[in-house]
């Protein structure tokens, strides 16, 4: 397994000292986090088996920490062909394919597993069929958790407190529609300039699930965590359309159940920080607060103003099932 962490320059450019004379495909595979967060943990799930299935067929080269660019970028190279596979979040998925959106409603699953049953179910795999109609190949949906709000300004327990909040969401309209519903000021914005915007006071806050807040330290740039879960998190792990059609049955079997136990690395991982990460996050200095049910339906309830426009984009039969799903 190879790191580049040094982007676009060493794509594709270096071939390992003493490869094999064979020749191998390059994988090249972009993520936003570190090796060491579920994304990467994941990645090397996906290296890990395709390897094991395929012997030395495929050569992995790793681009953690936004190495190939924002999420939005990546997924557009994997379309031209020039990068292999991604695992992002779905921040800009809908973008894409825009029936992904449905999954970002906000309060629409009551818990992870109500999640995981609706994305590895008929709805879930209907949408991630449609990615071949775009130049790209879904191979299975992961997760990064719930979202919760971090920011430097105040405690957040109401609606109140979000008012004129500067905070930055991901390039997504189902989150920003949300945020200006609960009278915040959404600030979309591409992930990697999102550390230093905190840093310089651009954005006063981010959201995003804890597997995210612990892994990239947010704790450094922001003093207050507030446990909303508003959103769930899914991920996903795509490839490039033209990669794919280039595999061969065995190769595309492979890969699939690769991703498949990638996925349920990620979510492994998701798990397990859902459990210490809020601990870690107080050691290290974060002012944390659980909004209790109550103070939850008030959010619920100002957030309640974007669900016609909810409804409209993905109709309400759909918004139903999912809410209802058992
Ligand atoms: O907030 C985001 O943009 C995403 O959650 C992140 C951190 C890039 C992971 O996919």
């Amino acid at each position: 397994m190879t790191y580049r962490f040094s982007g676009l320059v060493a794509a594709g450019a270096i071939v390992a000292a003493g490869a094999p004379a064979l020749a191998q495909t390059e994988v090249k595979i972009g993520y936003a986090l570190a090796p060491d967060s579920h994304y990467g943990v994941a990645a090397q799930k996906f290296e890990e088996v395709v390897t094991e299935q395929t012997g030395d067929a495929f050569e992995f080269n790793h681009f953690p920490s936004s190495g190939l660019g924002g999420e939005r970028e990546v997924i557009e190279g994997l379309q031209l062909g020039t990068i292999e596979a991604t695992i992002v979040s779905s921040g800009t998925l809908a973008n894409f394919v825009p029936d992904t959106g449905v999954f970002d409603i906000p309060f629409l699953f009551r818990d992870l597993e109500h999640a995981r049953a609706v994305l590895d179910g008929e709805i879930g795999q209907e949408i991630l069929a449609k990615f071949d109609d775009v130049g790209l190949h879904g191979l299975a949906w992961g997760e990064q958790g719930f979202r919760h709000i971090t920011n430097n300004r105040n405690a957040i327990e109401t609606p109140e407190d979000v008012q004129g909040l500067k905070i930055r969401t991901m390039e997504n309209p189902v989150h920003q529609a949300a945020f200006n519903a609960m009278g915040a000021a959404p600030t979309p914005m591409a992930w990697p300039e999102v550390i230093s915007s905190l840093q310089q006071g651009v954005i006063d806050g981010q959201e995003n699930p804890l597997s995210v807040i612990v892994s990239v330290k947010l704790d450094e740039v922001q003093e207050y965590l507030t446990l909303s879960g508003h959103v769930y998190s899914p991920a996903m792990l795509l490839v490039s359309k033209p990669f794919w059609e280039g595999l061969s049955d065995e190769q595309k079997e492979a890969f699939e159940t690769a991703a498949d136990e990638a996925a349920s690395a990620m979510r492994g991982f998701v798990d397990e920080v859902e459990t210490t990460g809020v601990e870690t996050l107080k050691e290290r200095g974060m002012k944390v607060n659980e909004l209790s049910a109550e103070q939850k339906a008030q959010f619920q309830e100002e957030i309640s103003a974007a669900y016609e426009g909810y409804y409209e984009t993905y109709g309400q039969e759909l918004v139903d099932s999912i809410v209802n799903f058992e």
